[in-house]
């Protein structure tokens, strides 16, 4: 509600407002008697809350707006948790979502290692890691980061998201003359770093080894050059020709950068990821992963050589500027590594329910998208009808998946993608077989619009 006196604009929270003044402290009780203040014509106000409901509005109407879910997850009972509504009222449901591919976010060691933390050092890191946030935990995580990938160092992170935007804009400011080649389905994360670097960088066809290859000919061979991609796509479920692009890589000179963020704690016979898995994990530079998905606890990482890992521990903004995280959760992730390495009982288990679980949609007629990896994508392809599916799995069956849209997709590649876990039993398969089977009989649509985009 606006006021209008004496030339001045009088809003009740936020002061006084005049052509070529700015915003004036109303609490300064200086600007109508302040000597030299030359009142001229009103300033139109800019409609901040029209920006950001028109922002909503717009994805509304695409059918993209997201809802979290409210849940609370059963120690030891997980997938299954519980879901709240705004009221406080709770109703068990079945997560068939969830990044925790191995279920190890309940693993009683990981839950003791970061029990006795806490009890130990209590709560907080206490700082940066240059400012008293390096503690013993974040040490030995660093070294067991290290030996799992073969290499001489390891870097610790907030998350990958961050370890992957530092990291990348870092090397370009290392190697100003750097050229990015990067897969065109890369991961939001790299896409930041890589644009946050602002230096040269050429897109390659997804896993596409001859136009990579057109493209490296391409660039002055004495020019500087990383490859980034990623092991598993977490959308699609493809897996990256790892030693084609090492070869590629080593005929034109350039540095390998690889996320292994949906591969870590599940591939390789100690959970190295693809790379160690395909036997080509020492022929990559940097490997970046997350200690929040397979580890199921929470972290991101760089392993690399020590020089690397040194270059980016000093230069990197995202690595000096930010409290380190909390001891507990370094200890959680250091027990799920530990553990994770010398056990391949989660990591069967985790492959052999993914490809039951294909098995299974397929049989039933459903539009399971193929793929090599433990990533189980049912296609709808159209926003509205991915959205009314994942509502009527979840209010009408207690099946919680999210539907997937645009920008984590391209438009009209919508889907819904499940995550069985070693975890989710041969019941629970057949109840969201059977859910899925009423509602896509229910709503022709969602199957025309797969045809439609096939
Ligand atoms: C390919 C890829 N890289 C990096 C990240 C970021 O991982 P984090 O959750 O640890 O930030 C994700 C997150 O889903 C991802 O899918």
């Amino acid at each position: 509600m606006c006021v209008h006196s004496a030339g001045a604009t009088l809003l009740p929270h936020r002061g006084l407002v005049y052509k070529g003044l700015g915003r004036l402290s109303w609490e300064s009780g200086s600007v109508l008697s302040g000597a030299g203040l030359h009142l001229r014509s009103w300033v139109e106000r800019v409609n901040y809350d029209k920006i950001f409901s028109d922002s909503i509005a717009a994805i509304k109407v695409e059918g993209r707006y997201r809802v979290f879910a409210d849940l609370r997850r059963r120690r030891g009972a997980f997938p299954h948790a519980d879901a709240y509504t705004s009221d406080g009222v709770s109703r068990p449901i079945t997560v068939w979502c969830s990044n925790d591919y191995l279920g190890m976010g309940q693993h009683p060691d990981v839950i003791a290692a970061m029990h006795t933390a806490l009890d130990t050092v209590g709560a907080g890191s206490g700082g940066t890691r240059n400012i008293s946030g390096t503690t013993h935990y974040h040490v030995e995580l660093e070294a067991e980061i290290a030996d799992l990938h073969g290499k001489q160092s390891a870097l610790l992170f907030t998350s990958a998201f961050v370890a992957n935007d530092t990291t990348l804009a870092t090397l370009q400011m290392l190697m100003p003359d750097v050229v990015i080649f990067s897969d065109a389905k890369n991961h939001a994360s790299m896409i930041a770093g890589i644009r946050n670097g602002g230096k040269e960088k050429r897109i390659f066809k997804h896993n596409d080894m001859a136009d990579l290859e057109r493209q490296l000919k391409s660039v002055d061979s004495k020019r500087p050059k990383i490859i980034a991609f990623e092991s598993v796509y977490s959308m699609d479920g493809a897996i990256a020709p790892i030693a084609a692009i090492a070869d590629l890589a080593e005929k034109y000179d350039a540095l390998t950068y690889l996320d292994e963020v949906h591969a870590v704690g599940m591939y390789g016979p100690r959970g190295g990821g693809i790379a160690e898995r395909d036997g080509v994990m020492h022929r990559i530079d940097i490997i970046n992963g997350t200690l929040a998905k397979g580890f199921g606890v929470m972290g991101g990482y760089i392993a690399a050589t020590r020089d690397i890992c040194d270059a980016i521990r000093s230069f990197a903004p995202g690595f000096i500027f930010t409290t380190s995280v909390a001891p507990a959760i370094a200890a959680g992730a250091l027990a799920s590594i530990r553990h994770l390495k010398s056990s391949s009982v989660e990591r069967e288990l985790h492959q052999e329910r993914a490809r039951t679980l294909k098995r299974k949609l397929k049989n039933a007629g459903l539009p399971v998208l193929d793929n090599p990896s433990h990533i189980v994508p049912v296609m709808i392809c159209d926003p509205v009808h991915t959205k009314q599916v994942a509502d009527a799995l979840f209010n009408q069956f207690g099946i919680y998946v999210q539907p997937i849209n645009y920008p984590t997709v391209p438009r009209g590649g919508e889907r819904l993608r499940f995550t069985p876990t070693p975890l989710h039993t041969d019941a629970d398969m057949d109840k969201l077989v059977a859910a899925l089977n009423t509602l896509f009989a229910e709503c022709p649509m969602s199957l025309a619009s797969v045809t439609a985009a096939e």
